[in-house]
């Protein structure tokens, strides 16, 4: 099969416009009928395309006019229409089977209720229309189905009128006053439960607050209600963005593709991002609730008023709202640690996919699934992109900028260059070399050298940068690095900086803003060598390279003022350190503990004064994701030697004190969600997760007590996690009870499944085989199939484990998921990204079942895009 790739170069505006369109859907069970009716401009001398796959036509007219099938053509993913007029009413007739949709594009069925997903592109799936998002239309909707069954009919904007029908049918009508791409088109009709609140705006308008789950579960609703309300206020106090409908509907669905969809109105949910009480939902999910909601409320504005031209610009709307939404983030729980876990996220995540076949810059240049795209790079390192533009222009000046972002193209489809070119230019900055943030991909490196001379009291610094290769990037041009710095002295104080290089932006921060591949920097008056504190809260998303004295690092784990920085050197301390064991035990010889780390942990374990998450994250050691991207051989079992090794030498020296730790918070407030309550019980249950690592009886005793007392889901699958990691004898027990306990739940089954497919146990792939087919396992839906198949290809040591047939069980998994549903199939690949880095033989074993899943005639391009690049 020949698999087309799109260019952005071959972008080319529409020569049609679209004044409206009404869509009414007749729901059955056994089919839908859709009649679309549009009108249409056309602007300059053009055949009429429209997309439109797996649908059954039904009729086309123009004008009240039937078309015969002499007027047009339909290929398998468009319909073609050579002579149409210059002002028309198109209508087109289709019959669709949401009740087979597998793939959960377009209109599908999730028990038993109807809903939409669009975005990328899934409105082809509904009728032949310009499913691309720079034609905006107003949209009417109707909607009828059977009363009983499906009380409520959803759909984007304001509610007009629902008529009975008298024969057991009800009809609905509904119109959205805000021109809209079809992306954001959404529709739901289900049966479902619903909790209701409101929020004021600032200019007096009354919102309607809904959000819909099944029966039973809405009262599971609430935090998301909350979170809402904090989101809406947050944005008119942050951003000046005000909430434009009167009503904003949530709805919680269990088989959804990705976390949640932005469509204008009426946001369709995955269950798992909406339902939580503290019994059923871990500290965890309540903060990734918070943030999803608020990260698709704030696409009201970032994406919806103002939207995209074409998918290659996602990054416009998504990198700008994972933004917002951390931001949001930060300030309702703990700037700190919120930024540490958002730079964890994209080392493991982004830093990983840039480093392996699937590299590609921010804003693509080609594709050929579209849906491809939705990655933690146009994701997470798009988010980094604006908070570096933000740290250039400081708070003030992006605020300005993001003003004249609405101003220049509220209503509009626009670029990524739009969104630059209105941030810099009200702030008089010119951001020609900064987008090379877009365009190249990789993760920089920066090298960092200093020198003291003390006869001149003068402090050098020469920092170089450099890119390394990635698929169609073999050479980059240096990046617009904005490089936040202090110097400290002795006893830890910010020194004053003379060197003429440095800017102060507008919040007062100093920075060095590296432009050139090789710049140095002079300081002077400096009466003793200074300590150099760099790329302080991240400010860049760079690898940097600095061998720094291990007396500098230790002082900055733990004086720098930078409290991020402060855990970045503990973690770069702990890499090292992991890194002399896995040479160790790959060479056979006696794993010997670095001392000198050993009582700096025992330092902080010890440390009455730090804040408890923050201290919770000083814990942490370098995950084996982190170790896979250092490391040349993707020796996971060494890994895995080295780091329990090392976490059980700081057990066994602190087995006290985390002891203490863990009885002096362990019952403490445990339904209670404030950062602080949040911090202790994660600090806690790290001390447990420590002491585990002891095996001895005692410990697991205390594990086993607290998962039968557990108070919130936080504690209990804490416990459960360790057990199902143990060879306790109160393993069984424990999983055997969790699943009798919520067998009834899908969201928290999959709780049960993750516990077990990420152990480090040598059987791990055989309970994974067991588990798919268990009654409670079921491969159409995503959630199960993210959290068993996926959680285990990201089990680095039982994935990549020489002994077992991993990677041959995956593809076939791969294979089965992909001739349903394509974009789960596709998230399931990303599992083989590390195959460059594995021992040759475990090479071939992989190679050899990615050439398999490549030569299957019918895999989708969405999985045969993202393998093939690992063959090249
Ligand atoms: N736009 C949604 C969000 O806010 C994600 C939709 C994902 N779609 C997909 N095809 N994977 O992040
Ligand atoms: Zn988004």
């Amino acid at each position: 099969m020949k698999q087309e790739k799109i260019y952005l170069r071959d972008y080319k505006a529409p020569s049609f416009s679209v004044e409206s369109i009404n869509l009414d859907f007749n729901l059955n069970e056994d089919f839908c009928r859709v009649i679309a009716k549009s009108n249409i401009t056309k602007k300059e001398a053009a055949e009429l395309r429209l997309n439109g796959e797996e649908l059954k036509l039904v009729s086309i007219k123009i004008n009240d006019k039937v078309l015969t099938s002499q007027d047009y053509q339909i290929t398998g993913e468009e319909l073609i229409i050579p002579q149409v007029p210059e002002k028309f009413i198109l209508e087109i007739e289709t019959e669709l089977e949401p009740q087979k949709n597998t793939s959960l594009e377009g209109l599908y069925k999730s028990n038993g209720i109807f809903c939409t997903q669009c975005e990328a592109q899934g409105f082809r799936k509904i009728t032949y229309f310009f499913d691309r998002p720079d034609i905006m239309t107003s949209y009417s909707v109707t909607i009828e189905a059977d009363k009983k069954k499906y009380p409520v009919l959803l759909s984007n904007g304001d509610r007009v009128r629902i008529d009975d029908l008298g024969n057991g049918r009800h009809k609905a009508f509904w119109s959205d006053p805000h021109k809209k791409p079809c992306y954001l088109f959404a529709l739901v009709a289900g049966d479902l439960g619903v909790i209701r609140d409101n929020f004021v705006t600032k200019s007096g308008r009354k919102v309607n607050l809904e959000v819909y789950a099944a029966h039973g579960k809405q009262e599971r609703c609430w935090h998301a209600m909350d979170s809402l309300k904090k989101s809406m206020k947050w944005d008119e106090d942050t951003f000046n963005l005000e909430y434009d409908l009167n009503d904003y509907m949530i709805v919680a669905i269990d088989d959804f593709n990705a976390g949640a969809m932005e469509n204008k109105g009426l946001n369709v949910f995955n269950s798992r991002l909406v339902l939580a009480d503290s019994n059923s939902a871990t500290d965890v999910d309540f903060h990734a609730i918070e943030s999803v909601v608020a990260h698709e409320y704030f696409h009201n504005w970032t994406g919806n008023r103002v939207t995209l031209r074409d998918w290659f610009q996602l990054s416009l709307k998504e990198g700008l709202t994972v933004f917002r939404d951390q931001e949001f983030s930060a300030d309702m729980t703990d700037r700190g640690v919120q930024r540490i876990e958002d730079v964890d996220a994209l080392r493991v995540g982004q830093f990983a996919e840039d480093a392996g076949p699937n590299a590609h810059p921010v804003r693509p240049e080609s594709c050929m699934a579209v849906d491809n795209f939705f990655t933690m790079t146009i994701y997470e390192k798009g988010s980094e992109v604006i908070r570096m533009m933000q740290t250039i222009v400081g708070r003030k000046g992006f605020r300005k900028g993001m003003d004249e972002y609405f101003k220049r193209h509220d209503g509009q489809a626009v670029t990524t260059d739009d969104f630059a070119a209105a941030i810099s230019e009200p702030n008089g900055k010119d951001f020609t070399q900064f987008k090379r943030w877009y365009h190249q991909s990789g993760t920089p490196v920066v090298n960092v050298n200093e020198s003291y001379d003390s006869s001149k009291s003068e402090y050098t610094l020469t920092l170089e940068q450099h890119c390394p290769p990635t698929p169609n990037q073999p050479t980059k041009e240096p990046f617009h690095l904005p490089l936040m710095m202090e110097l400290l002295s002795k006893n830890g104080q910010e020194l004053k900086l003379e060197c003429d290089k440095i800017e102060t932006n507008s919040d007062g921060k100093h920075l060095i803003e590296l432009k050139e591949a090789k710049e140095t920097y002079v300081f002077k008056n400096l009466n003793e060598r200074p300590v150099l504190s760099i790329l302080r809260q991240f400010s860049a998303p760079v690898n940097l390279k600095w061998q720094a004295s291990q007396d500098d690092l230790y002082f900055l784990m733990e004086k720098d003022t930078d409290s991020f920085n402060r855990r970045e050197m503990a973690q770069k301390i702990g890499l090292g350190v992991l890194r002399q064991l896995i040479d160790q035990a790959r060479n056979k010889k006696d794993l010997v503990i670095d001392q000198r780390y050993l009582a700096a942990m025992s330092a902080i374990i010890r440390d009455e004064k730090m804040d408890h998450g923050f201290k919770a994250k000083m814990l942490q050691l370098p995950s084996h994701s982190v170790l896979a991207q250092e490391e040349a051989v993707l020796d996971t079992e060494s890994f895995h030697t080295a780091r329990t090794t090392l976490k059980k030498a700081i057990a066994k020296e602190n087995r006290q004190q985390l002891l203490e730790i863990y009885q002096k918070f362990h019952g403490v407030e445990p339904k209670s969600r404030d950062t602080k309550a949040f911090g202790h019980r994660s600090l806690k249950n790290s001390a447990l997760s420590y002491l585990a690592e002891l095996h001895d009886p005692e410990v697991l005793e205390v594990v086993n007590k607290q998962y039968w007392g557990a108070q919130n889901m936080t504690d209990r699958m804490t416990a459960m996690m360790i057990l199902a990691d143990s060879e306790s004898v109160h393993r069984d027990k424990a999983l055997h009870n969790f699943y009798e306990e919520w067998k009834n739940d899908a969201v928290v089954m999959n709780k049960w499944f993750t516990a077990q497919a990420t152990t480090s146990r040598k059987q791990t792939l055989e309970d994974v085989k067991t588990l798919t087919k268990h009654p409670a396992f079921n491969i159409t839906n995503p959630n199960n199939v993210y959290s068993l198949l996926r959680a285990f290809g990201a089990n680095l040591v039982r994935f990549h484990d020489p002994k077992t047939d991993a990677y041959e069980f995956y593809a076939d998994k791969i294979i089965e998921v992909d001739a349903k549903n394509p974009q789960v199939a596709a998230r399931l690949c990303s599992a083989f990204n590390f195959v460059q880095k594995l021992e040759p033989a475990m090479k071939e074993k992989a190679l050899k079942q990615i050439r398999r899943m490549v030569g299957i005639e019918a895999l989708s391009k969405n999985s045969r895009e993202l393998l093939q690049s690992a063959l090249a």
